[in-house]
């Protein structure tokens, strides 16, 4: 019986050698330490033998299925091992392949513009104030000195909507009643940025959307000199300390007196070029003193209290430092140009 025994842990170990995956050993398991087993038969008929052989036997039976079943756990653990370096190898994932890149958005050139001009007001201390796109035709015009049938409203083109009296801004300028309303008799200092609509021929100078920034400052004893002097301060900052700036008289109704601001053409440093057609100025904003009809409508008595005001355009600006040649690029969606800012 002794014999059988050491024959079957040979035959056992033997075969376990050549097995090569994992549903093998379970076969192997079944066969030689499964119920069924003859290790397990042979234990179960050990009072069948004579007494004198039962311990020896005994004790060979439960050395034999240790020995069998840590030889079991082995091979099992090797194979184990042996499955997950074959998966390791087979799914290996190559750190060095380039990542698929995430299209990231930038902002658009118009937003780069007019938060970069912002930024200027807001070092000098002006308020950003938010001001509707869709006006009535007495904010848009009636407020600002311009009466119905008054001349004057023929230099902006506009959209009517199908509501009587209801229009798109042509210009921030109405946002100049509302902030007044709303402060008056306190002093203001503010900008207005935000997109203005003209009934206009598209072409390559002209759109019929574009922004504007507003600025507004009422107050006691702002004079004409207050006006210059702010203007001149942003034109450095937004142009460079040495920039040359010069004044020529204008006419809005809105404002009196009323004058445009040009700046030196950086182009050419006022030599004349292409960019500023030869004159060397480049005209970048509208301005001049509040008009007295224009502070009593926004409830400050013009006899107490004066202001200035002044209206530029960031696309236009935009196009004057990147020397883009066509208004229309802002609007046209085409990547080639916005993935350049
Ligand atoms: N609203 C004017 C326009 O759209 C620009 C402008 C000129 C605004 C003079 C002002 C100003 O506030 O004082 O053409």
């Amino acid at each position: 019986m002794l014999e059988r025994l050491n024959e079957i842990e040979a035959q056992a170990l033997k075969e376990l050698d050549q097995v090569s995956s994992s549903e093998e050993l379970q076969t192997w398991k079944t066969k030689y330490l499964g119920r069924s087993a003859e290790l397990g038969v042979i234990s179960k008929r050990l009072r069948e033998l004579p007494k004198g052989e039962r311990p020896a036997v005994g004790r060979r039976v439960n050395e034999v299925k240790s020995a069998l079943d840590t030889a079991h756990d082995e091979r099992s653990g090797a194979l184990r091992a042996t499955a997950l370096e074959h998966t390791l190898r087979a799914e290996r994932i190559d750190v060095t392949l380039p990542g698929r890149p995430v299209a990231r958005g930038r902002l658009h050139p118009s937003t780069l513009g007019l938060r970069g001009i912002l930024e200027i007001w807001r070092e000098m201390g002006f308020q950003v104030y938010d001001s509707r796109e869709v006006e009535t035709d007495e904010y848009n015009f009636g407020l600002l000195n311009m009466p119905p049938h008054h001349p004057a409203r023929d230099l902006w083109d506009t959209f009517y909507t199908t509501e009587p009296g209801v229009l798109l801004r042509t210009h921030t300028s109405p946002g100049q009643i509302h902030v007044m309303r709303e402060r008056a008799p306190e002093p203001i200092r503010v900008v207005l940025p935000g997109m203005c609509y003209r009934y206009e021929q598209i072409t390559a100078r002209s759109e019929i959307q574009f922004n504007q920034i507003e600025g507004l400052a009422i107050g006691s004893n702002i004079t004409f000199a207050d006006l210059k002097g702010t203007l001149n301060a942003f034109a450095r900052r937004m142009f460079g300390q040495n920039v040359r700036t010069r004044f020529r008289a204008s006419h809005f109704p809105f404002t009196e007196p009323s004058a445009e601001m040009d700046i030196e053409c950086f182009v050419c440093g006022g030599q004349g070029c292409s960019v500023c057609k030869s004159t060397g100025w480049l005209e970048i904003l509208g301005s001049g003193m509040v008009h007295p009809t224009v502070l009593e409508n926004g409830g400050y008595d013009p006899r107490e209290y004066s202001g200035f005001a002044f209206g530029m355009g960031p696309e236009r600006i935009v196009m004057l430092k990147h020397r883009i040649e066509d208004i229309r690029y802002f609007w046209g969606n085409d990547l080639r140009f916005l993935e350049q800012f």
